[in-house]
C-alpha cells in the first residue's frame, strides 16, 4: 500500500509518501521558523497563510522525490488535530480534493499518534509494551502504549509543556524561536551545575509534569543576575532541570506499570542532552531505550504516514464531511 501523507498542525507544511509500515519514499519538510521568528512565535493566520501556499509545491516534490504519480497512491492520510484550526483546515482540505477528484480513500491522523509511533520509522524498534514521553512545544505526555491501537495517557503536563518551557525561556533570555535547538547549542558552553533551577517532581508517585515554576524561577534570577557571560550557564542549568524530570518521569512510569521498553519522541526528543541522560539511566536501570532519529523527532509527515497506514489496517477511512480538531483526543483517554 502507498501512502501519501500531508501535516499542517502548526509551523511546518509537510508531505511524505510511505510504502506499508517499511519504505519512506519521501519526506519533504517546509518549515515556517523564518516567517514567525521575528514575533517569537508562531502566529497563526500567517501560518494557514503560508499552509496554503506551499502546500502543493510540498506534495509535488514529496511525489517527484518518491518518483510516483497520484494513480499509484492507494490511500492517503493527514493530520486531523491537534493544532492550529486554520492550518490543520489547509492540509485536510487539500486532502479531501484528492480524495474526491483520485478516489483515494483517506484517514485523518492526531498528531500525537505520529509522534507515539514515529520510534518504527528507525532501525530500532521496540516491542510492545513500551512507555512513550511525547515532548513536544504543546505536550508533555507520557503513553502506556499496549500496540498499535491501544494506548493510554498515563501522565501529562499541568500547565506548560516541555517545549513550551524551552521556547518561553529562550524569549526571557532574548534568544531566537524555537528556543529549544538555539538553549541546546548554547548549553553545550555551559555548567548545568551553575545554577540549581527547581524540579518539579509533583507528589512521588506522580506522572504529570509542571514546568511553570521553573520559567517563573528562570525569569526571577535573570531579572536578578543576567549578564551576556552567564547565559549558557543558564541555558544548561534550565536545560538540566527539564531533561532530570522528564527523564526521571519516563522511568517512574516504566517501572510503576512493569514495562521495559521506553521510547521519547516529539520536538524535545531531539535534544541531545535528553537523549544521552534517558539512555544513560535508562541503561543503568535496566531499561531498553529507543528514539527516533532527530528529523522524525521534530513535525513531518513520514510520521503521519506510518499513523495513518496504522489506521488503514483498521480501515478506519474517514467521510467528506469529516472536521478537524483543536486539541487532542488522545487526551480522552487519561
Ligand atoms: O514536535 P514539535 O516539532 O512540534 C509540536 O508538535 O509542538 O515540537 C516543537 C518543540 C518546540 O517547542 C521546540 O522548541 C522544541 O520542540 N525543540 C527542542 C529541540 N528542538 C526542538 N527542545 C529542546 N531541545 C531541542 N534540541
Ligand atoms: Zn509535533
Amino acid at each position: 500500500m502507498i501512502i501519501l501523507a500531508i501535516e499542517s498542525s502548526c509551523d511546518e507544511t509537510a508531505a511524505a509518501v510511505m510504502e506499508n509500515d517499511e519504505r519512506l519514499l519521501s519526506n519533504v519538510v517546509n518549515s515556517q521558523i523564518d516567517l514567525h521568528g521575528k514575533y517569537g512565535g508562531v502566529v497563526p493566520e500567517l501560518a494557514s497563510r503560508k499552509h496554503l501556499e506551499d502546500i502543493y509545491p510540498v506534495v509535488d516534490r514529496a511525489l517527484i522525490e518518491a518518483g510516483i504519480t497520484l494513480d499509484l497512491v492507494d490511500g492517503l492520510a493527514v493530520t486531523q488535530g491537534p493544532g492550529l484550526i486554520g492550518s490543520l483546515l489547509v492540509g485536510l482540505s487539500f486532502v479531501k480534493a484528492l480524495s474526491l477528484v483520485k478516489r483515494i480513500p483517506y484517514v485523518g491522523v492526531d498528531h500525537m499518534a505520529g509522534h507515539l509511533f514515529s520510534v518504527f520509522l528507525g532501525q530500532q524498534k521496540p516491542s510492545f509494551p513500551y512507555i512513550a514521553l511525547v515532548a513536544s512545544g504543546g505536550h508533555s505526555s507520557l503513553f502506556h502504549v499496549k500496540d498499535h491501537f491501544n494506548y493510554t495517557l498515563v501522565g501529562r503536563t499541568r500547565d506548560d509543556a516541555a517545549g513550551e518551557a524551552f521556547d518561553k525561556v529562550a524569549k526571557i533570555l532574548g534568544l531566537p524561536y524555537p528556543g529549544g535547538p538555539i538553549i541546546s547549542q548554547l548549553s553545550q558552553q555551559g555548567d548545568k551545575d551553575a545554577i540549581a533551577f527547581p524540579r518539579s517532581w509533583l507528589a512521588p508517585d506522580s506522572l504529570d509534569f509542571s514546568f511553570s515554576g521553573l520559567k517563573t524561577s528562570v525569569a526571577n534570577y535573570v531579572r536578578q543576575n543576567h549578564h551576556p557571560d552567564i547565559t549558557a550557564d543558564i541555558c544548561a542549568s534550565f536545560q538540566e532541570a527539564v531533561v532530570d524530570v522528564l527523564a526521571g518521569k519516563a522511568i517512574r512510569a516504566a517501572k510503576k506499570f512493569l514495562v521495559k521498553n521506553i521510547v521519547i519522541a516529539g520536538g524535545v526528543a531531539a535534544n541531545p542532552r535528553l537523549r544521552q541522560v534517558v539512555t544513560d539511566r535508562g541503561e543503568k536501570e535496566g531499561f531498553d531505550i529507543f528514539m527516533p532519529d532527530t528529523a522524525f523527532c521534530t513535525d513531518n509527515a513520514a510520521m503521519i504516514a506510518l499513523a495513518g497506514y496504522y489506521r488503514f489496517q483498521q480501515a478506519s477511512t474517514l467521510e467528506l464531511d469529516m472536521d478537524v480538531y483543536s486539541r487532542s483526543s488522545l487526551f480522552a483517554a487519561g
